[in-house]
């Protein structure tokens, strides 16, 4: 030490103090801002905006307040009301069969029970209209009239698909879809009214709805005289062979026409006599009081910005759900590009799409992965006492069917399936 003068004694000691302060000083910083960080986290919870509030829509809901209840949840939806649509068969051929009540439930009180659902949830009545990736949010046209903007910090693209009958394009209209109008009693209405006073019906299409649906009309309206046209080799195109000859075979017991191998290219109803006239690939014309097509699926994607769909209009996801384009998007249900579009496969799908956004915002829990792979389950009724329907490999007789939805098309216990 003794080469050193006083001031660089002075310095040393100096810096011998100030370092260890320092050091200290620092730590106490970072902790102060991580502890800022966490109150800020718990002060402004991550906002999941979910987009449509049919099926797909309100089961997600439900699974965000039920697990991840930190989450803020706003669900966005043109109708206030929930529309049973799988019941639609039945409801347009069987008027005043069902009540309303079991086909029409509010969406918001569903969702009352969640303890946090005061503070952290929140139903728009609106059709979204415009996504905004890089801003991260959705813009809202409310019911009232008036435009919004809601920001997300994740976002569930739920809006479903619609179909030629449920808008009236090409057909006449029946709402086998919750539509995008919040219309759907009076659409409802016209058709059974419209219905009830036809002779003749064609309906295009012998899918499971094209075969319900003249099942159900046959045996609400005997006198009916109803033709199923369809472009395959036979009814049930896709389903095993017990299914399909079963189908056919009842329809025809039901004195239901069933035409085969037969496209139709175009239908349209008569402007003065309303009666519609079908033409068929092979030059052919069906004229009857009403056509409706039971044919294909159509996205509900005019907001939905091209980055994120397919060439066919789907939302193209991951098995976690997640947007291809864009991991802040999640969708699920019938939007997606996954192809089997049936009610049947929403819980599945929604479980594993919450276990996602759980691990993306609390960071705790295992990632589910979507299996497509999966035995279709499907029953369809024909009227009251039969129908057929194919439950892995095994095709149910008719009372079966008829016992498990062929009584009332589950709107028995229809609360069930929405109320989480
Ligand atoms: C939405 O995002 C855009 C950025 O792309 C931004 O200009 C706008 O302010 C955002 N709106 C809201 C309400 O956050
Ligand atoms: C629905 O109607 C449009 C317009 O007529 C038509 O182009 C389209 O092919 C139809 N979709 C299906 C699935 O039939
Ligand atoms: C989502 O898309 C926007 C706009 O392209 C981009 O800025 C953003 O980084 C993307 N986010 C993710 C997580 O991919
Ligand atoms: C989703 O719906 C199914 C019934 O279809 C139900 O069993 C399940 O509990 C629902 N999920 C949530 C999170 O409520």
């Amino acid at each position: 030490m003794t080469d050193l003068t006083n001031n660089q004694r002075i310095y040393l000691s100096a810096s011998l103090v100030a370092l260890p302060l320092f050091v200290l000083w620092s730590w106490r910083q970072r902790r102060l801002n991580a502890i800022e960080a966490a109150e800020m986290a718990q002060t402004s919870p991550k906002t999941v905006v979910v987009i449509g509030a049919s099926w797909a829509g309100i089961n997600t809901t439900h699974g965000l307040l039920k697990e991840v209840p930190s989450a803020k949840v706003v669900l966005i939806n043109p109708s206030d009301e929930f529309y049973f649509n799988i019941a639609s068969p039945r409801l347009v051929s069987k008027p005043g069969e069902i009540p309303r009540e079991k086909y029409i439930y509010p969406i918001a009180p569903l969702f009352d029970k969640y303890p946090n659902a005061k503070k952290n949830f929140e139903f728009v009545q609106g059709k979204a209209t415009a996504i905004d990736l890089e801003g991260k949010n959705v813009s809202v046209q409310e019911s009232t009239g008036t435009s919004r903007t809601i920001a997300y910090d994740y976002l569930v693209i739920a809006s479903g698909s619609t179909s030629n009958a449920t808008t009236g394009t090409g057909s006449f209209q029946v709402p086998f879809k919750q539509s995008s109008s919040t219309k759907v009693e009076a659409e409802l209405k016209t058709a059974q009214e419209t219905i009830k006073s036809a002779k003749s019906i064609i309906i295009g299409g012998a899918g499971a709805v094209g075969v319900e649906f003249a099942g159900e009309l046959a045996e609400a309206r005997p006198d009916l005289e109803i033709t199923l046209v369809t472009n395959t080799d036979n009814v049930l195109f896709g389903l095993r062979e017990p299914t399909r000859q079963k189908a056919a075979k009842i329809l025809k017991q039901k004195k239901v026409k069933i035409l085969t191998n037969k496209a139709v290219t175009s239908a349209a109803p008569d402007s003065t006599t309303g009666k519609w006239t079908v033409t068929t690939a092979d030059g052919q014309t069906l004229t009857a009081d009403i056509y409706v097509s039971t044919v294909g699926v159509v996205p509900n994607n005019e907001f939905i910005p091209a980055s994120l769909l397919n060439k066919d209009g789907w939302v193209e996801v991951d098995t976690h759900f997640a947007s291809k384009a864009n991991s802040s998007v999640y969708a699920v249900g019938d939007i997606t590009h996954y192809s089997a579009r049936l009610v049947s496969r929403v819980a599945g799908q929604v479980s594993v799409l919450i276990s996602n956004l759980k691990a993306d915002i609390t960071g705790k829990g295992k990632r589910g992965v979507y299996k497509t792979e999966q035995s279709l389950m499907v029953v369809m009724p024909m009227g009251k006492s039969t129908g057929t329907g194919q439950l892995g490999n095994f095709t149910p007789p008719g009372f079966l069917v008829s016992f498990v939805k062929g009584k009332d098309y589950f709107t028995g216990s229809g609360k069930k399936f929405i109320a989480g």
